[in-house]
């Protein structure tokens, strides 16, 4: 697919000759916090897995819901997404490969059809939600599959999730290829423009959203997620 993003990409191999006589750092490090390269691998001694997930958290969670050319419907979380612009309304999320061989059925979707709903997760969501992380094969509509229920968006060509309290319809706006992993898998970031936003009317109070009534599930790290704790109200200074 061709990338919007290619014309205002920066050349980093300039700019590091650019900067090459600002010194990195001069501290000297005395204490033992632990440091590491993922160069180098992401697991080193005493981490077992990959802490990525477990230091950038808690994230919210996108499940999206795409159709491809030949009709067929996914349903699949992603905790590597979030909104990333208000006005222009744009969210992204992240599908990277299961193995150096295949791509997301999500991602397939997307680049035949650009096109998808982001159904927002309420905590009684969650077990469903989870169901639809299951490697399916490509012909399986996890809404069958998770006894959910598919109802036509209002733009766009992909349903939505008749549970969730909230929904936005986007188009695709762009893809970014991100480098290839060390275990030969791609990752790409589909960003998405808000074309049409749902919203339960149980969730506007007072002409905002009660973010109590959504009450989003968000990830942590390995098989862990939050639920809405305390609320701080911090006006801008
Ligand atoms: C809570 C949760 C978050 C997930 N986040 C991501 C993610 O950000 N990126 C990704 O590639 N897979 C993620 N996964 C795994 C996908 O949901 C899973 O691989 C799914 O089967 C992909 O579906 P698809 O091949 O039908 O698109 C997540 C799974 C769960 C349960």
């Amino acid at each position: 697919m061709q990338s919007k993003s290619d014309e205002n990409k920066i050349d980093v191999s300039t700019r590091i000759r650019y900067c090459d006589h600002i010194p990195i750092h001069s501290t000297d490090y005395t204490e033992e916090s632990m440091f590491f390269e993922p160069s180098n691998g992401m697991r080193p001694s005493p981490l077992q897995h990959n802490p990525l997930n477990a230091l950038v958290c808690p994230r919210p969670i996108g499940w999206i819901s795409s159709i491809g050319v030949g009709g067929a419907v996914n349903l699949a979380p992603f905790s590597y997404f979030n909104a990333v612009s208000a006005d222009p309304p744009c969210v992204m999320f992240a599908p990277n490969a299961a193995s150096s061989e295949g791509e997301k059925d999500t991602y397939r979707n997307v680049v035949e059809i650009p096109e998808f709903v982001v159904n927002l997760v309420s905590v009684q969501l969650a077990q469903k939600m989870n169901q639809t992380s299951t490697s399916f094969g490509y012909d399986i509509n996890e809404f069958e599959a998770c006894g959910l229920t598919p109802i036509s968006s209002k733009l766009i060509r992909p349903p939505r999730v008749e549970e969730s309290k909230a929904a936005l319809e986007c188009t695709v706006y762009d893809v970014v290829h991100l480098p290839i992993g060390t275990d030969g898998r791609k990752s790409h970031v589909v960003v998405g423009e808000v074309v049409g936003i749902h919203i339960d009317d149980e969730l506007i109070v007072a002409g905002r959203i009660d973010e109590r009534r959504l009450n989003s599930i968000a990830r942590l790290g390995y098989f862990n997620y939050a639920t809405l704790g305390a609320i701080l109200e911090i006006p801008r200074p």
